[in-house]
Formats: C-alpha cells, structure tokens, sequence
C-alpha cells in the first residue's frame, strides 16, 4: 500500500460511491482512461481486484469495501486537519459548497454578496437545480449546504427552516381574471397552462393542491426554467404557479401580476439542510450561521417588497 496515493484513494472513493467509473470520470473532470488507470494501479498496490463487474453494474469486492471504509476514514480525518486549520487561520481562506433549488436562485446570490465582502479569501460554488436533482447531490454529499423546499423523508439529515416559499398564481399584467378577487380553482382548468418540468419541487406542489381538489389543468407548455415560464406568460401562452421570489427584480412595471385564486398562495418554506452526521467545515458552518440569523432577515424583507 505505501505506492497507493491519496489522489487514487480519491479516484477509487468516486468510483465506489457512484458504482460507475464514467460518473466518477465526470465528479472528478477525469477521462475515464486515467479513473480506470488509477484503479487498476491502486489494486497492484493492494495486491487484490477492488472491483467486480457483472452485467452492467459494477460491485466491490470485500477488499474494495474494507478500502473504502478506511477511505472514509482518511477522507474524514483530513476534514478535521482542514477545519483545525481553517481556525487557526481564521477563516482567512477556503472554498463553500452550496446547491440550491431554482427558486433559491433568487435570494442566495444576494446574500453571498455581504458574506464574500466580510470574508474576501472564500470562494463559493453555487449550484442551482431543480428538487430531485439537489437530492441527489445531497446523497452523494457534494456540497456543503443544501437550500430546498422539501427536505427529503428517506435521507437522515438535519434541516432547518429559513424563510417562507410561497407559491402563486402568475398571469400576465392585462389578463381578464387580473381584478377578480377569490377567483375559484377549479376556473384555472380553463386557461392554458405552463408547467415546470418533471423532478422540480414547485411542480410537485402545483400537482398536489390540483390533484386534491380534482383539478386538472391544460398543460400547454412544459418548460425547466422560471424564467422562461415568466417570459412565456408575458407572452401571453398562458398562466402558471411559480415562487413569489420569481418577481425579485420585477418592480412596479412588470407585465406580470399574480392572480387572487383560493388556495393559494401555496404555504411553502425554504430549509437549510445538511446530512445528519457531517462534519462542517469552518466556513461552511459560519456561513449556515449567517443565513440564519442576518440572511434570513434580507430575504424576508426582500420577499415582503415584492408587489
Ligand atoms: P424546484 O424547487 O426548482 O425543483 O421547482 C422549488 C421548490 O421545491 O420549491
């Protein structure tokens, strides 16, 4: 084991944790070439196969768990050596992880701007995604904190409330139902609809109220950004559910206007998660500090400024 490298206890933890080397190739920016590489030479050094093949998918052997356990091991114990230095540097420098649902996308750049001036040495990486794709990353435990709207009920994690989500009705500035007020669900089945894409929290919602009250909405257009849904019905093809926090920047002229439809808005909450167990870093855990007491505060008083 003393040829074995840290860079191939990597490389094997990627290929192990994904059960794919073409996945692990990508988490990792590697051709699959050199993953494969790195594995075949780790298990030289370990002196058995780590991997076995049958069919498609792809096993460890008892030799490649017992490595991979003492992977976690190391990959831990260097977690704590970094946060150990992280403090005596006074959070002088480091790197955040964060993945965040798209929605979120309104907020947290906004409040990462206060925080990156109070510490100029981190640097952030942001991930935005839609609710199924964050559950992934968060199983898979690639980022350090996890904005969503539905913590998930299979995964043990730790999740805490941040700020209010709720979702409206979005129709154009001059649409008919415009100035009506209590306008009835069940009247939503009559205009066009556009909807997020399968795998997005907002649509899961939408679903659920409509499916409740035996609502079932046209669905003219199908679409994956908020954005291009805002657009879409500025256009005028059509009506949709989106997070308040979608208007942001839309200021008293939008072409938007949010319907007064019963039911709604749907009461929904942004939580800060993380995975039961893990180790934050220093950064990671001042951040999370951040935005709950000082980050919370911004965007809620950013939502209530909405129109
Ligand atoms: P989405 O998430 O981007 O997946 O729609 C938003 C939410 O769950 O509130």
């Amino acid at each position: 084991m003393k040829q074995a490298t840290l860079h191939q206890l990597k490389v094997f933890e990627a290929v192990a944790r994904h059960r794919s080397f073409t996945r692990a190739a990508e988490e990792l920016f590697l051709t699959q070439p050199t993953v494969s590489m790195q594995v075949k030479q780790l298990a030289k050094a370990v002196g058995l196969p780590l991997f076995e093949q049958i069919g498609k998918r792809l096993y460890l052997t008892a030799a490649g768990r017992e490595l991979l356990a003492t992977c976690q091991e190391i990959f831990e114990e260097l977690s704590r050596f970094e946060i150990a230095v992280a403090d005596l540097k006074g959070l002088k420098q480091g790197y955040l992880r964060l993945a965040v649902i798209t929605t979120a996308k309104y907020v947290i750049p906004r409040l990462l701007g206060p925080f990156c001036q109070r510490y100029p040495g981190i640097d952030v990486s942001l991930k935005v995604t839609n609710h199924e794709h964050i559950l992934e990353r968060l199983t898979d435990n690639q980022d350090d904190l996890y904005i969503l709207s539905q913590p998930p009920e299979d995964f043990d994690v730790s999740s805490h409330p941040f700020v209010e989500n709720p979702l409206v009705v979005l129709a154009p500035r001059h649409h008919p139902l415009a100035q009506k007020k209590n306008i009835p669900l069940k009247r939503l089945a009559e205009e066009p609809f556009i909807m997020r894409e399968p795998g997005s929290g907002t649509r899961k919602a939408v679903q659920k109220l409509f499916d409740e009250h035996g609502v079932s909405v046209k669905v003219k257009l199908e679409l994956g950004s908020n954005e291009a849904i805002k657009q879409a019905i500025a256009g005028g093809l059509g009506i949709s559910v989106l997070s308040r926090h979608t208007l942001a920047l839309e200021g008293t002229t939008s072409q938007l206007t949010i319907l007064d439809v019963e039911d709604f808005p749907i009461q929904r909450y942004w939580y800060v998660v993380y995975p039961t167990g893990k180790q934050l870093s220093v950064i990671a855990r001042t951040f999370f500090e951040y935005l709950l007491n000082e980050g919370k505060e911004i965007a809620q008083t950013t939502l209530q400024s909405i129109f």
